[in-house]
C-alpha cells in the first residue's frame, strides 16, 4: 500500500500519472488485466480495472486525467457524469466509468460492464463505492480522502510487490 500527500490539483494529476505509467509498461509487457502487485492472472486480456473512492471534489477525476495522460492519451478527461462511461480510443485506450448515478448493481448490465471487462485498455471507475461487486479480485483500489482545502491523502493498494534485483518481470 503507498499513502500519499498532495497538496494541488495538479499533484493528483502527476500521481494518476505515474499509475497511468505504470499501468502501460505493465500492459504493453503483456500482462495485460494482471494489476500491479497481483500476481494472478484474474483477467487476461481484459481491462485492468482501478476503483477511486471518495467523495464529491475529492480529486477522482484529476486522478483520472493523470491515469489518462500516463498511458498516453492526448484527449481531456472530464468527468461522465451525465453519460456513466466516457470511452478515450489509443494504444491503450482508457474506459472511464462514474457511477454515481446508477440506480443499484442490477445496472452495471446495462451500461455494459460486463463487455468492458473483455476489452484490453484501462477502466477507471469513480464512485467504486456503489457498485462494491463489480471488481475483479486484482483491481487498484485507490482511496482519495479531503484533509483540507487543498490537501489530499492518496492511498493505493496495493502497489507493485519489490522483486529482488535482476528478476524476470512477472504477470
Ligand atoms: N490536492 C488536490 N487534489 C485534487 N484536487 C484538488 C486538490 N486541491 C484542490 N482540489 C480541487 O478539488 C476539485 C477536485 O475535482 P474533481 O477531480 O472533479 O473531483 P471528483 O471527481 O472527486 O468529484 C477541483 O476543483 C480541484 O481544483
Ligand atoms: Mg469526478
Amino acid at each position: 500500500m503507498t499513502v500519499l500527500i498532495t497538496e494541488n490539483e495538479n499533484e493528483t494529476v502527476l500521481e494518476g500519472e505515474k499509475l497511468g505509467v505504470s499501468l502501460k509498461e505493465r500492459i504493453q509487457g503483456g500482462c495485460a488485466g494482471n494489476n500491479l502487485g497481483s500476481h494472478a492472472r484474474d483477467n487476461p486480456g481484459g481491462c485492468a480495472v482501478v476503483a477511486l473512492y471518495g467523495g464529491l471534489g475529492a480529486g477522482k477525476t484529476a486522478f483520472t486525467r493523470g491515469i489518462a495522460a500516463g498511458l498516453g492519451i492526448k484527449m481531456n478527461v472530464t468527468s461522465p457524469t451525465f453519460t456513466i462511461v466516457n470511452e478515450y480510443p489509443g494504444d491503450i485506450p482508457l474506459f472511464h466509468f462514474d457511477m454515481y448515478r446508477l440506480e443499484s448493481e442490477n445496472e452495471l448490465f446495462d451500461i455494459g460492464w460486463d463487455d468492458y471487462q473483455e476489452r484490453s485498455g484501462v477502466c477507471v471507475v469513480e464512485w467504486s463505492e456503489k457498485v462494491p461487486g463489480a471488481f475483479p479480485p486484482d483491481t487498484i483500489d485507490v482511496y482519495i480522502t479531503v484533509l483540507g482545502e487543498n490537501r489530499r491523502q492518496i492511498e493505493i493498494k496495493p502497489v507493485e510487490p519489490v522483486k529482488p534485483k535482476g528478476a524476470e518481470p512477472e504477470c
